[in-house]
């Protein structure tokens, strides 16, 4: 039996999930890609196979897949050649003799033709250039991290009210730790060959809703408070937050007002056995905190 690899072992979902997989397959069997092996030392020594690559650099992941049944490619971060990347690690897959690639891609509708800047274009070419591998694939669309919904409401939300542009559509944001449960199951498990899984929280909201759980949370009115996405951007820019940048978190929070991230299937509860964290009981559980990062 082949490796399970994980990449991006040393990012936030990519060691959780090598950590929840310790708990039940035997060290032997797994690896974690990683650019900077010194990083990963607390891994290796709990037996994860550590293996050198960049995305960037398709020798060194023809190299580093050698072994391997079962691929987690965790997405390339935006603002980089994110279809560079995703295209060497499906080829060198293929090259190494890997079985089965689970892309982790964002949540989209197929019934609507909203592209969110940054993200959708990079999803859909890596999905098609799995798809069209010949590899086993299984595709994890993912909502909003709920670690970083904080950070999506606007500056200090519970002392100026959720301003975010106006919109009535949901998300049920779903923890890291819960997607990585997620990947696990389908790394683990079979019958998840060729599929494609939206995956989402146990509660889905809209800006509005999120508004009256914070006041129900904080015990004071927080209101909701629509404004343009022009409004919006411009609230980065004033911090300093690059265009660019702005403009990829203003893409999110109109994507979600708009709807894109309103479908909720059950898929993550149904892949991981129990039910999934809601955004609720996290910002309860971290209030007066709003987000565990700096920026989402
Ligand atoms: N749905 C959401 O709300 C949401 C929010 C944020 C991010 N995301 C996406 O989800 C992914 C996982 O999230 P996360 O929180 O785990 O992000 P993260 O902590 O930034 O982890 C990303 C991982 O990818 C690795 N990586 C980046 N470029 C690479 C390259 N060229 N070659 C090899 N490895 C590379 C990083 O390696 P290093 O450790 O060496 O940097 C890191 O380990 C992100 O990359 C992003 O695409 C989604």
């Amino acid at each position: 039996m082949g490796k399970l690899l994980v990449t991006g072992a040393t990012g936030n979902l990519g060691r959780l999930t090598l950590q929840a997989l310790l708990t039940q397959v035997p060290p032997d069997r797994l690896a974690g890609l990683v650019r900077d092996p010194s990083r990963a030392a607390d891994l290796a020594e709990q037996g994860v196979d550590i293996r050198k690559g960049d995305y960037f650099d398709h020798d060194s992941l023809v190299e580093a897949f050698a072994g391997v049944d079962r691929l987690l490619l965790v997405s390339a971060e935006a603002f980089t050649d994110r279809d560079t990347q995703h295209a060497n690690v499906i080829t060198a897959a293929k090259q190494a003799g890997v079985q089965h690639v689970i892309f982790t891609a964002v949540q989209r509708r197929e019934d609507s033709d909203a592209r969110q800047v940054g993200v959708t274009d990079g999803d859909i070419f890596a999905e098609n250039a799995l798809k069209n591998s010949g590899l086993t694939y299984t595709i994890l669309r993912h909502p909003v991290f709920t670690e970083v919904l904080g950070g999506h409401l606007g500056a200090d939300p519970y002392d100026n009210g959720v301003r975010v542009p106006e919109g009535d559509g949901t998300v049920a944001p779903a923890t890291r730790h819960d997607l990585a449960a997620a990947n696990v199951a389908v790394l683990t498990q079979d019958g998840h060959e060729n599929a494609t899984y939206t995956l989402g929280g146990s509660e889905a909201a809209s800006f509005r809703d999120i508004a009256n759980a914070l006041t129900e949370i904080h015990g004071s009115e927080v209101p909701y408070v629509p404004i343009t996405a022009e409004e919006y951007s411009e609230s980065y820019l004033a911090q300093g937050v690059p265009r660019e940048v702005a403009e990829f978190l203003t893409a999110w929070v109109t994507a979600i007002a708009d709807g894109a991230f309103s479908e909720n299937t059950g898929d993550l509860e149904r892949l991981i056995g129990y039910r999934p964290t809601s955004y609720r009981e996290f910002l309860a559980q971290n209030h007066p905190r709003l987000t565990q990062e700096e920026t989402p």
